[in-house]
Order: structure tokens, then C-alpha cells, then sequence
């Protein structure tokens, strides 16, 4: 075991993974999985938006009215899972999900990411609700609710902070494989090399 308790070694190799795939757009898409009411999982394909400097948290954008908000609501612990095609190494994060909606105290970091958005983008939150069934025959009407380029950032825009507080990191490159793990506890953030 290997104690490591000032820097987040895995957020360094994160970022320099991030570094070596920035040619390929598919670097930037993970998978979150979280619990439902029924204590089953549900994952889905997001975009990565970077990282909260102060704590290495994980950035991700959605709409309020999505599935994964009622789910994060009841219970808030998480797992992401990545994997990086050109290095061929994935990292599975443990951890928990802050919300900032349009309530929340954050709304400078909301409204940074807003501003980071695509006009095509920002126009999929005045949308109708995501998931809702159409009825029949019906066609989806993206113009409903249409916005404004002056219009100020939809309520329905929000950021998902994810903390990690465990990193499972495979490299595949090397025979044998290379494993690592990080664990927070209170003695801050141990390393463990562990078998592939
Ligand atoms: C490549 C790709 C990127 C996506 N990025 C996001 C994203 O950043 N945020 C998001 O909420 N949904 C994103 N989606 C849609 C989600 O996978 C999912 O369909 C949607 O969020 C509804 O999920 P939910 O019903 O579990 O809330 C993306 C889908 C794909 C295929």
C-alpha cells in the first residue's frame, strides 16, 4: 500500500489520459450509473465538462426533468465507468452526486457552463420533458418552447458534481495488465497496486 495522502494521484493520470485521447471526440463520453427507487441500476452515455478545481469532482450537464435527477434525489452514490479506446486503460469511479439547479448557492458555476454551450445545445433544455411518451402518431416537436439567443439560462439546466471517493484504474497496454486502486478514507487518499 502506498500512502498518499496530498495529492490525488489518480486525478494527475485522469488528466494526462485526457491529455494523450484529446484527438478523439469519444474520450469525453462515460458512463453513469445510478440506483433507482427500486434499487435497480441505470446507466446512460454523458459528456465529461471537466473538473471542480477546488476538489477534483467531475462536471456533467443535464436537465432537471431527466430520469437520473429522481434517481440522484433518493439515493445519491454513483459509479461512473471510462474507458479510453487509444490508450486502452478505464477507470471506474465511486462516488456521490451533488446537484446545482437553478436554487442551488453555485450559480456562477451554472451559468459558466451555460455560457460554455452551443446555441444548439442550450435550446434542447426549453425542449418538452425528456422520457415523456408521445402520443400516438405524434411527431417530437423540438420547437416547442423554443428560446432566444438574449433568453437567460433555462431552470431546467443543471450540474452534476460528482465527488469520487474510490478510482478502479485498468491499463490494458501492458502485459501483464496494470491495476491500481484509490481509496479516500480518513487518512486521506491510499494507493494500492492490485492484481489485473
Ligand atoms: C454520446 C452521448 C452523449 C450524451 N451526453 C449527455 C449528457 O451530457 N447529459 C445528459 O443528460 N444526457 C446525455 N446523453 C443522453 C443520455 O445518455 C440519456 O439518454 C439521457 O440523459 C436520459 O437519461 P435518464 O432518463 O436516465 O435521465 C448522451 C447520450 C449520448 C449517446
Amino acid at each position: 500500500m502506498d500512502s498518499n495522502r496530498d495529492t490525488a494521484t489518480w486525478l494527475k493520470k485522469l488528466q494526462g489520459v485526457l491529455n494523450d485521447n484529446q484527438a478523439l471526440p469519444e474520450s469525453k463520453y462515460l458512463q453513469l450509473a445510478t440506483i433507482n427507487h427500486k434499487n435497480q441500476p441505470e446507466v446512460r452515455t454523458v459528456v465529461f465538462r471537466g473538473f471542480l478545481e477546488t476538489t477534483g469532482s467531475l462536471l456533467i450537464h443535464t436537465d432537471i426533468r431527466s430520469k437520473k435527477i429522481q434517481d440522484i434525489a433518493a439515493n445519491n452514490h454513483a459509479q461512473i465507468c471510462w474507458y479510453f479506446s487509444q490508450s486502452r486503460e478505464q477507470f471506474r469511479f465511486t462516488g456521490s452526486i451533488q446537484v446545482i439547479t437553478a436554487q442551488s448557492k453555485q450559480q456562477s458555476l451554472r451559468l459558466q457552463h451555460w455560457q460554455q454551450l452551443s446555441e444548439s445545445a442550450k435550446q434542447s433544455y426549453f425542449w418538452d420533458t425528456p422520457g415523456e411518451i408521445l402520443a400516438l402518431d405524434d411527431e417530437f416537436q423540438s420547437h416547442a418552447n423554443q428560446s432566444n439567443p438574449t433568453q437567460p439560462m433555462s431552470d431546467n439546466f443543471c450540474v452534476l458534481l460528482f465527488s469520487v471517493t474510490e478510482v478502479d484504474h485498468l491499463q490494458l497496454k501492458p502485459t501483464p495488465h496494470i491495476r491500481n486502486r484509490f481509496v479516500f478514507n480518513r487518512h486521506g487518499w491510499q494507493a494500492y497496486k492490485v492484481n489485473p
